[in-house]
């Protein structure tokens, strides 16, 4: 059965933080303690017409991806989290995330769609090769050692 997708509400806020907590640590132990700070309540109340969440059929989260355009980027659009249920992955739902999410782009004028990840990250970079972003590492990205690596696609065309 596919996950229905929607946009979110801000009612949805508690359950993808719940969710970071639960999935992120499928990958790292403590990883998703530590990154449900930065998915803030704001992404479910300002964010809302270029994100989107999916259940599954008895109501449980199945997906999400928050991101927006860029107001200082015209032409550029950029997601800053997506999540897939664990006992789901691989069926599909984080590309058709990213689908949703590039018709909102390109249907507001964008022209790229950007995101950055860990190094560590190896299943987040292999997802993203794999919907088609170029990848590359900018060292201290984030500050010293805070290396990441930014994905780049472009839109249509
Ligand atoms: C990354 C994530 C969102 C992918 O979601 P998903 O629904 O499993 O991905 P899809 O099934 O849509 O896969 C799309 C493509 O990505 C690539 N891919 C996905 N998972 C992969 C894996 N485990 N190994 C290699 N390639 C993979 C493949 O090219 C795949 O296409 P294919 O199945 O036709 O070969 C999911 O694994 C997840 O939530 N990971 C933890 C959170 C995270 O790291 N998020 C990204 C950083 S914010």
């Amino acid at each position: 059965v596919t996950p229905a997708l929607r946009r979110p509400t801000p009612a949805d806020h508690a359950r993808v933080s719940a969710a970071i907590g639960v999935w992120w640590d499928h990958e790292e132990p403590g990883l998703g303690q530590r990154l449900r700070a930065e998915v803030p309540r704001l992404w479910f109340e300002h964010f809302t017409t270029t994100s989107w969440v999916a259940d599954h059929p008895d109501g449980r989260l199945a997906g999400f991806l928050v991101g927006f355009l860029s107001p200082a980027r015209p032409g550029s659009a950029y997601v800053h989290f997506v999540g897939v249920d664990p006992d789901l992955r691989r069926s599909g739902l984080g590309r058709e995330l990213y689908a949703r999410f590039a018709a909102d782009a390109q249907r507001a004028g964008a022209h790229e769609v950007t995101c950055l990840t860990g190094p560590a990250n190896a299943l987040s970079v292999a997802f993203h090769r794999g919907l088609g972003f170029t990848a590359a590492l900018d060292p201290d990205h984030e500050g010293p050692g805070e290396d990441r690596v930014l994905f780049h696609r472009s839109l249509g065309g």
